[in-house]
């Protein structure tokens, strides 16, 4: 038999994080304000403690990972390396197909590789509570769970619809003390007029983004900081752990640098986290497909213009240079709740706009036929995130099979869906249909960014 489990020792452990940031050929554009000028670390001070602003606008390549939050991270990490011999078996296809399980941690997905850097963080800071918003629930879970380990308060605007898909996230929450309200809420100014203009609106991570910073800066204690699960540079540079692991297991499995590295990408951070060790030796020379995944119900990257745009609907956030789909989008209700993000990391931006990156999009129900094919091959349920990915992954072997070629695939297992069985039900009922964004809707969305600064397509030409 094949080894289909590559593990690591806890000695194994990366001991630093990975900043892109180091090595694009192209740096970032910067984050703008009100005013239209960079903003400088002090604008960010209200929102994020000094020490993960010092980490977001860093040049280092390596940052050095705290002992204590190692500490806490080998409850379940390094987590294992798979091989999907099970499903290679099943489409007859001559390529590896290798996943870093991220399912394994005790909330369920990636997230808590970043929530418990945060929380730890913002408790060096002297900060004593935490807001944020949650799509799908996965990182709100994430950051309750971390809050409880480090002993801070946390509260968490949970984007209405996943708020009634997913009561199981919302009591998980609950487990690990956090206090969760559906968002829009009546808590906030923010909600308060969204509520007034759309009383029946499905909410946005958007709105819940705005919403969680307001509670934030305005509470006058001085002591609560916001909380992002993903997007933000210091949010990817903390999930490079995986890619990181990734790299020692291939090895160790004997296999060289993959040919195709897949991961899907809401905010960007688990595709970030996984490939961005394997960006940095695409850069230097090596020949790898990367390719982030989305839903074309929500197709950022690959629809959506590159623009400085809001990161939230309120316009409350410094304008971001990244795809989007315009900061009042709001999309429909599918089931992967934690792609439905109307912009996208800069970091991966900057990536896809130097060519690195070959982003791609599928359907709802394409997502679900892969996430049961995938379950009734490797037994485990995907999250309704993770199927994007596998659909992905599902297509690169078939194509592998047809060019006869012996690929090697890596794909981040972003999460188990053992919380999100109500999509399944739907699913199997027949009851979910696609929906792909009409133009007039992209136009309409996208149309408010013609106000803002333009962000300029910088690009070395390499790729
Ligand atoms: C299981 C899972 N995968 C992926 C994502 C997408 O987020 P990101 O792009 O930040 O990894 C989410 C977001 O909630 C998620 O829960």
């Amino acid at each position: 038999m094949k080894s289909v489990k590559i593990l690591l020792n806890e000695s194994d452990i990366p001991r630093q994080w990975y900043n892109l940031a180091a090595d694009l050929p192209t740096p970032l554009l910067p984050p703008l304000g009100p005013d239209g000028k960079p903003v400088t670390p002090d604008m960010l001070a209200p929102v994020f403690p000094m020490n993960l602003i010092e980490q977001e606008v860093s040049a280092s390549r390596w940052i050095d990972i705290p002992e204590e939050i190692l500490d806490i991270l080998y409850r379940w990490r390094p987590t294992p390396l798979r091989r999907a011999v099970y499903l290679e078996r099943h489409l007859k296809t001559p390529a590896r197909i290798y996943y870093k399980d991220e399912s394994v941690s005790p909330p369920g997905s990636h997230k808590p590789n970043t929530s418990v850097a945060q929380a730890w963080y913002n408790k060096q800071f002297g900060i004593k509570r935490l807001t944020t918003e949650t799509g799908a629930g996965q990182w709100g879970s994430a950051l309750a769970f971390a809050c409880k380990l480090l002993g801070l308060e946390c509260k968490v605007f949970m984007v209405r619809i996943s708020f009634d898909q997913k009561p199981f996230r919302k009591m998980m929450m609950g487990v690990w003390g956090a206090n969760c309200v559906a968002s829009p809420s009546s808590e906030t100014n923010a909600g308060r007029k969204i509520l007034k203009e759309m009383p029946d609106t499905p909410g946005s991570l958007g709105i819940a983004i705005s919403e969680a910073i307001e509670a934030a800066v305005t509470d006058p204690s001085g002591k609560t900081r916001y909380s992002l699960g993903s997007v933000l540079n210091h949010v990817l540079l903390h999930q490079t752990i995986i890619g990181l692991e990734a790299k020692k297991q291939l090895k160790k499995a004997g296999e060289k640098l993959p040919d195709i590295v897949i991961g899907c990408a809401g905010g960007g951070s688990n595709f970030a986290g996984l490939s961005f060790p394997f960006v940095a030796e695409k850069i230097n020379g090596a020949d790898i497909k990367i390719i982030p995944v989305e839903p074309k119900a929500c197709p950022t990257m690959t629809r959506g213009p590159f623009a400085y745009d809001f990161g939230d609907t309120a316009c409350t956030t410094p304008l971001l240079a990244m795809h989007t789909l315009g900061h009042a989008f709001v999309p429909p209700p599918i089931h992967a709740g934690g792609l439905r993000y109307h912009g996208m990391a800069p970091l991966v931006c900057q990536a896809i706009v130097e060519g690195l990156l070959e982003p791609r999009a599928y359907h709802q129900l394409e997502s679900y036929e892969a996430a049961v094919t995938w379950a009734s091959t490797e037994g485990f349920i995907p999250a309704p995130e993770t199927s994007q990915a596998l659909a992905a992954v599902i297509d690169e072997a078939k194509k592998a099979k047809e060019e006869g070629k012996e690929k090697v695939i890596l794909f981040n297992y972003s999460g188990h869906g053992l919380m999100d069985l109500v999509g399944y039900d739907a699913y199997l009922s027949g009851k979910l249909s696609d929906y792909e964004m009409p133009d007039a809707d992209l136009e309409k969305y996208t149309g408010q960014l013609k106000n803002l600064p333009k962000a300029a397509m910088r690009k070395s030409g390499k790729w």
